[in-house]
């Protein structure tokens, strides 16, 4: 059987072949710079009603854990009839789920496929309690490498191989709106190749102005991760492009770093707290009090970002000019070269605001009621626990306005069958 996995390289896949592509015109104006571009990804069966299917297994002793995140754990599982080894990201999600989070993220990675930086996508099943998806397996993500800070030529490399990954999401009228250290995964085979994973709280870009009635609105919190999130997403103002962007700039400054002036271990601080704590440390820092000792350039960066309208597409190619400028000046690098994990010594620099004023909220933001949970509570507060039951359907479905407009699923679907996961053996 073959599997979607050859979505990026098809020519050599006899039982496919490549439809005319479908643009999505329909849906994003024609001028409109989020016009999806979705050429040379369009695959179908040749026989539209073959659907494939798989099973995995996840072996027979305890299973390998390739990471967690906040509602999916993904294990290295087999492909029983290929043998094949992938990644399967499985989420607790009853079947009464009507807008389940992994559904979403395999339509998003259809519409993405083939771009050196999106993982393959397999398969995706929703069988009686859980979803799964399957894709590329891959290597270790950047904060899984080191919380310590790296060489500018490494933070170069890695902001450089997202940039072109955010440039292709963004021209298929998405946004990713969690880019920080841990979604950025080396590939297995190049591990100097970096990949963005993580689309499952991606949404459209809307095309009307900007609304502040984001649904992460309705549970009070912040889109994304708070310490990497954009000042509009604190804002709970929808995402356009630059927010990205300005999520890649943190991440970059962390990596400089080793830190950022709003990291803070206290684990008894509760989610509130470490979200408003966050955002008025955040707020209250220009871009060079942040890249102090470092390269001017990131500096510009995280202003160019800060500054963009909401519909603005991003000068990628400007910012992939100062960025190959900076790597030259600092004596070049080779694409060939494995990327330098090596820790250099950190720099701290304390948060430019009176502790005091922490305490209060921001006038501006309904950050809603504190209800107590620390961050220890947080992390232990688990939804894979033994009993089913205890899955709660609020948090295990995602909102009506992260999903694509039916059209564009439909039209995805219509393109690139998604071979559908009927088993999983083990756990
Ligand atoms: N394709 C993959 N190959 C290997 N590890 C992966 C893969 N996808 C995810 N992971 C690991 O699982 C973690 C959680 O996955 P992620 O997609 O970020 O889940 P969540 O949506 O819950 O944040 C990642 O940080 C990474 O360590
Ligand atoms: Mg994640």
């Amino acid at each position: 059987m073959t599997l979607l996995s050859s979505c990026a390289d098809v020519s050599y896949n006899g039982d496919r072949c490549i439809s005319k592509p479908l643009l999505l015109t329909k849906y994003f104006a024609e001028e409109s710079p989020t016009k999806p571009d979705i050429s040379g990804l369009a695959i179908t069966t040749k026989d539209p009603h073959e659907k494939l299917q798989l099973s995995y297994s996840l072996g027979n002793g305890i299973p390998t854990v390739l990471g967690r995140g906040g509602y999916c754990m993904v294990f290295k599982a087999e492909d029983l009839k290929s043998g094949q080894l992938v990644a399967l990201k499985k989420s607790r999600t009853p079947l009464r789920v009507k807008r389940p989070f992994l559904q979403h993220e395999s339509r998003v990675l259809q519409l993405l496929q083939g771009h050196p930086a999106i993982p393959k996508l397999y398969g995706y099943g929703h069988l009686k309690h859980f979803e799964y998806l399957s894709m590329e397996i891959l290597g270790s993500s950047v904060s899984d490498k080191t919380t310590e800070a790296l060489t500018v030529i490494t933070v170069i490399r890695i902001v450089e191989q997202t940039l072109c990954a955010l440039k292709h999401v963004h021209k298929h009228g998405l946004v990713h709106r969690d880019i920080k250290p841990g979604n950025l995964i080396c590939s297995m085979n190049d591990p100097s190749k970096i990949m963005l994973i993580d689309f499952n709280i991606a949404k459209p870009i809307s095309s009307g102005p900007p609304t502040t009635n984001d649904p992460i609105n309705k549970i009070k919190h912040t889109a994304g991760t708070p310490e990497w999130a954009s000042l509009n997403s604190h804002r709970r103002i929808d995402f356009g492009p630059g927010d990205d962007l300005e999520s890649l700039a943190y991440t970059a400054l962390s990596l400089l770093r080793g830190n950022l002036p709003w990291f803070n271990d206290d684990i008894y601080e509760s989610f509130l707290q470490s979200e408003i704590r966050i955002h008025k440390v955040k707020a209250a820092m220009s871009a060079s009090q942040l890249v102090m000792h470092f390269p001017t350039d990131f500096a510009y960066f995280l202003d160019y970002s800060r500054g963009l309208d909401y519909h603005e597409m991003p000068d990628y190619n400007a910012l992939e000019d100062r960025l190959r400028c900076l790597a030259e000046s600092l004596g070049g690098y080779s694409k060939d070269d494995p990327l330098d994990w090596t820790s250099v010594p950190s720099v701290k620099i304390e948060p430019q605001i009176e502790q005091s004023s922490l305490n209060g909220t921001d006038d501006d933001v309904n950050y809603g009621k504190d209800n107590g949970d620390s961050d220890s509570e947080r992390h232990t507060n688990s939804y894979f626990g033994d009993d089913i039951d205890c899955w709660d359907d609020v948090h295990s479905c995602r909102d009506a306005d992260i999903t694509l407009p039916t059209e564009v699923e439909e039209l995805a679907d219509s393109q690139v069958q998604v071979p559908t996961i009927i088993e999983v053996y083990g756990y």
